[in-house]
């Protein structure tokens, strides 16, 4: 889970998108960072918060305790939990559920006429800024790094969970990508969420 300067730094990087903004979260859980960044949008920016709800981790010890908390929660889905904590922030209307594996969703949201994106694209390359906090294996992150930064716009902004953390899966994905240019700058870094733009 995030920290306080991480869910700051959320809110500060959705405050300097347009009011046009569309944001793709990838790893919503119960929408704790979800609501940071939709506390920054504003105008009729939206955000299309991608999980499966299953509460699943690949990462060491965080596996343990999203399993056990799931477990305890005795339900089926977060996805109950994400949309009540949205809705009781008055949040309801920013955000767009899309319950899917991560991959399955960038081929739906990819797909012509997703998201009501002109032209025949869907929303690869209208995409302000993806906020990127899914599955944390090196083959998944790495998966999605290719899978989701053709969405992100020219001078839009690609940002991570988790760099540099215990998740080392991650950390060797993005330095990998970093090193391949994948990405254009560092936008900046807070504890271990790293920002860039495309
Ligand atoms: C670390 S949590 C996200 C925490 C959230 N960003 C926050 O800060 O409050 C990771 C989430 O990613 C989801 N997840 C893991 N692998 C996934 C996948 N392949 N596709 C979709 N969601 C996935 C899990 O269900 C979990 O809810």
């Amino acid at each position: 889970m995030g920290s306080f300067p991480e869910r700051g730094y959320l809110f500060q990087l959705a405050s300097d998108l347009p009011a046009s903004a569309t944001v793709i979260e990838v790893g919503s859980w119960m929408g704790a960072s979800t609501c940071f960044i939709a506390g920054g949008l504003k105008g009729a920016a939206k955000i299309y918060a991608v999980d499966n709800f299953q509460g699943l981790s690949t990462c060491g010890e965080d596996a343990a305790w999203y399993h056990r908390h799931f477990q305890s929660l005795g339900k089926a889905s977060t996805l109950e939990i994400f949309q009540r904590n949205f809705s009781e922030l008055g949040f309801a209307e920013r955000a767009e559920p899309v319950v899917s594996d991560s991959l399955a969703a960038a081929k739906t949201l990819g797909a012509a006429g997703a998201g009501g994106a002109q032209g025949t694209k869907g929303l690869v390359g209208e995409v302000d800024f993806i906020f990127i906090d899914g599955d944390h294996s090196y083959d998944a992150c790495k998966a999605d790094i290719a899978a989701w930064a053709p969405f992100v716009k020219r001078g839009g902004v690609i940002a991570f969970h988790d760099f540099g953390s215990r998740a080392d899966g991650v950390t060797r994905a993005i330095f990998e990508a970093t090193k391949a240019g994948r990405f254009a700058e560092i936008v900046g870094v807070a504890n271990t969420i790293i920002a860039f733009r495309m």
